[in-house]
């Protein structure tokens, strides 16, 4: 398979909007093709729609966003695309139809996925020119928050195929589900639906509302479920003896049952139903509302997440993996875009903006934040030298244990700023820095900031020497910056100017 650059989007709906924005932001171009031109400017939309949640996911060093072009195209779109993914409506004999085309016009080896939401590939990929490059990959609304991906192949699927299209989906932060065998709904459509179709019968029943089914989930079981899935939460309800005591004791309800198998007739009573309890719920709020407080919480779960390892929080960690290597690599080439050339030295630089949720009542970024942006600049720094995952897991890393924080300017919201860090000193086990925090607009100096980073052992709870390597690659740093000036500042305590 060829390395993606340009992904090719066909049908550029809420689906194709949705992977638009994420691959963009991991720095693919897109070539989005439809049939309707109105739909570039919705895309365009939808994508600038995206951005500030996305853009709160990671402080990881992003490469430069990628570029979007939109055509009528379906042709022009298919030979310009290293990896196409087919997002138009789920109807099987227009899909196959326009995949049939479209894979007569890209070459053998771009890869082509459709985002159904439960046809089969075997059926999709039935009139298909090399048909051993198709899958299914589907994706979850928003695409661009959600890092799950079900990859299904048919029966002329080359497993290659599904490799390689896991790898892609990883590179822009993917969770890349195989699923062994395909099934109609493939696996969470399946499960998504016996939900939805219990719901059905109850508000038909008149059992509950809509806005009452939902409480039963997102006060209970839904908190559950982003950690850990069903059955390892069952696992757990069946106390030391796990999973063999819940199916004893629960076992026999599956015989009752309490659920059933059909969804109810979708007559008007039970549409309306469904329709004025969901406009209850909504409360006024528009749909672009919601999203956006959908978006918010979704990136807070995430980061939450990321601090257990767990789920989608497992998938951030290693995204992040990736980006920083990604970046001290481009650093290494001499990558002037990463600029480490800031104000005439070569200080390490970290490039930020001001997230909405950093400003305060004044309208200004939050004095205890920049604290949190010299913690992203040196997290930055150590992984370009090491101090990585697998440093940490070795029981190994620095904590902070001064910091002597000057404010000089302000910066408001969505103002780019840069971070220069300085190293002052370095023992075996003291690393003491100075880093200054610059507008990007203007290139003001708003604050500077004095630390002193203690390597410990965590497990002892004690300092302790760094490795040798660590040592080696942070004093060539130090060396680096011998020569520049000792700022004015450092070595000042608050109030130095104050007569006493
Ligand atoms: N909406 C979801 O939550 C969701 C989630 C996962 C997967 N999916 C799947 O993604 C696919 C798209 O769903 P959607 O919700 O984005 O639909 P949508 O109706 O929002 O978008 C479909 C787009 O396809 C375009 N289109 C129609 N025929 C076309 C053609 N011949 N060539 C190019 N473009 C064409 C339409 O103009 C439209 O812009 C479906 O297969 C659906 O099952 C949807």
């Amino acid at each position: 398979m060829r390395n993606v650059r340009t992904l090719g989007l066909l049908g550029t709906g809420v689906i194709g909007g949705g992977w638009a924005a994420r691959a963009l932001h991991f720095g693919i171009d897109v070539i989005a093709a439809d049939v309707k031109p109105e739909m570039e400017s919705w895309i365009r939309g939808a994508v600038a729609n995206a951005e500030p949640a996305l853009a709160r996911l990671t402080f990881a060093p992003l490469p430069p966003k990628g570029k979007l072009s939109f055509t009528t195209d379906l042709r022009a779109m298919a030979q310009r695309a290293d990896f196409i993914q087919e997002n138009i409506p789920e109807q099987l004999p227009l899909k196959q139809r326009i995949l049939a085309e479209v894979s007569r016009h890209a070459a053998a080896d771009v890869i082509i996925a459709s985002s159904t939401s439960g046809l089969t590939p075997t059926d999709l990929q039935r009139d298909m020119t090399a048909p051993e490059r198709f899958c299914v990959a589907h994706p979850f609304n928003p695409v661009y928050l959600l890092p799950l991906v079900e990859l299904v192949g048919g029966a002329k699927t080359a497993p290659a195929t599904i490799e390689a299209a896991a790898k892609f989906f990883t590179y822009i932060g993917m969770h890349a589900l195989r699923v062994r065998r395909e099934v109609p709904g493939h696996l969470t459509d399946r499960l998504q639906e016996a939900i939805w179709r219990e719901i059905l019968h109850m508000v038909n029943d008149g059992v509950a509302t809509t806005g009452e089914l939902d409480e039963s989930i997102i006060y209970g079981p839904g908190l559950r479920w982003a950690g850990m899935g069903t059955n390892l939460i069952y696992h757990l309800a069946g106390g030391e003896t796990g999973m063999r005591h819940m199916l004893a004791q629960f076992g026999p309800a599956l015989k009752w049952p309490w659920t059933k198998l059909e969804a109810p007739e979708l007559t008007e009573q039970l549409i309306d139903r469904m329709v004025e309890g969901t406009q209850s719920q909504a409360a006024g709020r528009s749909i672009r509302e919601l999203e956006r407080l959908r978006d918010d919480y979704l990136v807070a779960i995430q980061q939450v997440l990321r601090q257990f390892d767990v789920g989608a929080g497992s998938t951030l960690r290693a995204l992040e993996e990736r980006l920083y290597k990604d970046a001290a690599g481009a650093a290494a080439r001499g990558d002037q875009a990463r600029g480490e050339q800031a104000r005439g030295h070569t200080l390490p630089r970290f490039d930020s903006t001001v997230r909405p949720e950093w400003v305060d009542y004044n309208g200004h970024m939050s004095d205890f934040l920049y604290v949190h942006l010299f913690g992203a600049a040196m997290d930055a720094i150590y992984r370009s030298v090491g101090v990585d995952e697998a440093y940490r897991k070795k029981g190994r890393m620095f904590y902070t244990v001064e910091s002597h924080v000057r404010h000089l300017g302000e910066a408001k919201v969505n103002e780019p700023l840069y971070v220069t860090t300085q190293v002052l000193a370095l023992d075996e086990k003291r690393f003491h820095l100075f880093h200054r925090v610059y507008r990007g607009r203007d290139d003001a100096l708003i604050a500077t900031g004095e630390q002193m980073h203690l390597h410990v052992d965590t497990a002892a709870a004690k300092a302790v020497p760094m490795d040798p390597t660590l040592r080696a690659k942070l004093e060539s740093l130090r060396q680096a910056h011998a020569a520049l000036p000792v700022p004015d500042e450092a070595g000042k305590p608050v109030g130095s100017r104050v007569a006493r």
